[in-house]
């Protein structure tokens, strides 16, 4: 069936390279559609795009082919073995990292005009650079991801400040990667959010925790999203619980 209303549109992004923003996105929009969810994934990592290969496709029409060609983003949608959609970015193309502003407006516009989802998730590429901050700026919510790392940390307040200095956004929430238990997950998250609140003056939002899991490797291996090749798995039970966090969240 399809959902005539516009879509959620949430950014997963993070200040520091690495963290586990692709894997997240692919793994929370795998779940969401999994629980009945209409679901786009947007490769917004212009320049190094890899979702594509993380979900073993190779597909004939990216992002490129709407930035440099006719094409709308409806166009290049194609479907996944993950059940959600996805808008592919290229890799390797120079042109793509260094973006004009007009076109990243383009590139806005038209996610803004799509239809028939109920959530439309947008993997950045890491660090406070202009392209990262406007699909923020046009993401509704953003996500922002750390693990246990310092550098991780003071680079996500980073993000939050300028987002705030800059744009006047004053809400975000965090999800932490990478660790070993949900104690360590709330700790991390209680270090920022404490930041936040004694600096900028406002209390960050926690989706919650996916610990450091070594079925994430072997799904990477055989090309298939973790949380279908292991149901069973502990990242699998933080995926649903984060999946229903994102829906209570928007209710409030
Ligand atoms: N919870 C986890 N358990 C085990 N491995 C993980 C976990 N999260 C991420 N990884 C691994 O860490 C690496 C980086 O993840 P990923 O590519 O998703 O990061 P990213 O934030 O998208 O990076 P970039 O900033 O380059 O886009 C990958 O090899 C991924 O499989
Ligand atoms: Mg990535």
């Amino acid at each position: 069936m399809k959902t005539k209303s516009k879509p959620l549109i949430f950014s997963v992004t993070s200040g520091k390279g690495g963290v586990g923003k692709s894997f997240l996105t692919t793994n929370l929009a795998t779940t969401l559609a999994n629980q009945g969810k209409k679901v786009l994934v947007a490769d917004c990592d212009l320049g190094l795009a890899n979702i594509d290969i993380m979900l073993g496709i190779n597909p004939t029409l990216t992002l490129k082919d709407v930035v440099f060609g006719t094409l709308h983003l409806r166009d290049v949608i194609t479907t996944t073995k993950g059940g959600f959609d996805l808008i592919p970015a290229s890799s390797g193309v120079r042109e793509m990292a260094q973006l004009l502003f007009e076109k990243i407006q383009m590139i806005k516009d038209m996610l803004l005009e799509i239809e028939g989802y109920d959530i439309i998730l947008l993997d950045t590429g890491a660090g406070i650079s202009e392209v990262v901050l406007q699909f923020n700026l046009l993401a509704g919510q953003n996500i922002i991801v750390i693990n246990r790392e310092l550098t991780s940390l003071t680079d996500a307040y980073a993000m939050v400040k300028v987002m705030y200095q800059v744009f006047g956004r004053k809400t975000f929430s965090i999800i932490t990667n990478n660790i070993k238990d949900e104690k360590e997950g709330s700790n991390i998250f209680k270090n920022i959010d404490t930041i936040s609140q004694r600096f900028l003056g406002f209390p960050l939002h926690y989706l919650g925790h996916v610990v450091t899991d070594d079925v994430v490797a072997k799904a990477i291996l055989k090309q298939e999203m973790a949380v279908l090749a292991f149901p069973h798995s502990h990242i699998t039970t933080n995926f649903s619980q984060i999946g229903k966090a994102i829906f209570d969240w928007q209710k409030h």
